[in-house]
């Protein structure tokens, strides 16, 4: 077996064990329910409030960061996702967060961490796609977010993920076919929390391997945009991709 693939075998073995917690007993297994996660999600635009209105509604603890905690738009938002969430200043949300979720422009990137302040033993998800649009095309606009943010952030388990779909479908995926999300990262129990937190978007979470692996996944970002968006004649596309052995 390949390193990538062992990387990829451990994380879903992690995730599996983290999901399906049996409890043997003399009158058959028990699945525990997992551990709610303490989530906050950085930006209340379109990735930002679909996560947290799923999150919150399948039982997480959502504390949005935001520039404008005070602002009615965001009121509603909080009132709409109910369930306790709730909206706090870019550092408060993120006190007791377990997983912090960068859910903001990529050139913003450096700013909201350095108001983030110290993030260890965090999980951060990077959902970002460095986009540079110019002359009808869509590029990316740095080689290697995701670890550009782990170099930032150096005591934190960065998780690259969420950044090949559509907000539309975080808040309801289709349900003609399943939709994929690749997650790259370098600490399995954070890839294994990250890929509960898609399923439970009703997403196909598929690991593919180490941080360094995000560029990859940055790149697929972009090819979804520009085949999406940019070009008329060419049929849309969600990414599918099928575990092999
Ligand atoms: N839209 C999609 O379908 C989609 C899909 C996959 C990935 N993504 C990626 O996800 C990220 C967010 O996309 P989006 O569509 O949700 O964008 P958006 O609707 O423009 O929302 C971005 C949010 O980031 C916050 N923000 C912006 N500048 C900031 C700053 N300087 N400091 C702190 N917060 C700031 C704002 O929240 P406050 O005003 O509350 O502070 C804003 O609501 C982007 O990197 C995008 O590439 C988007």
């Amino acid at each position: 077996m390949t390193d990538l693939r062992r990387i990829a075998h451990t994380a879903t073995a992690v995730a599996t064990a983290a999901l399906l917690l049996l409890v043997a007993g003399g009158h058959g297994a028990l699945a525990a329910e997992p551990e709610p996660e303490r989530i906050a999600i950085i930006g209340t635009g379109n990735v930002g409030s679909a996560l947290g209105e799923r999150w919150a509604a399948a039982g997480h603890a959502v504390t949005w960061g935001t520039r404008r905690p005070d602002d009615e738009d965001i009121a509603a938002l909080v009132a709409r996702a109910g369930h306790g969430a709730s909206a706090q200043p870019l550092a408060d949300a993120v006190a007791d967060a377990g997983v912090v979720v960068l859910a903001i422009p990529w050139k913003a990137v450096d700013e909201v961490l350095d108001k983030l302040g110290e993030l260890a033993g965090r999980i951060v998800v990077d959902p970002i796609n460095a986009t540079r649009f110019a002359d009808g095309r869509v590029t990316l606009a740095h080689p290697a977010l995701a670890e550009h943010i782990a170099s930032r952030v150096p005591d934190a388990r960065v998780v690259k993920a969420l950044n090949t779909t559509v907000a539309e479908h975080m808040r309801a995926p289709p349900d003609t076919h399943p939709v994929t999300v690749p997650l790259a990262g370098d600490d399995p129990a954070a890839v294994a929390r990250v890929t509960r937190l898609i399923t439970d978007l009703g997403l196909v979470a598929q690991p593919v391997g180490p941080l360094y692996n995000a560029r990859h996944v940055e790149a697929m970002g972009i090819l979804y945009i520009d085949v999406n968006l940019m070009h008329e004649d060419i049929p849309g596309f969600e990414y599918r991709l099928e575990p092999v052995d």
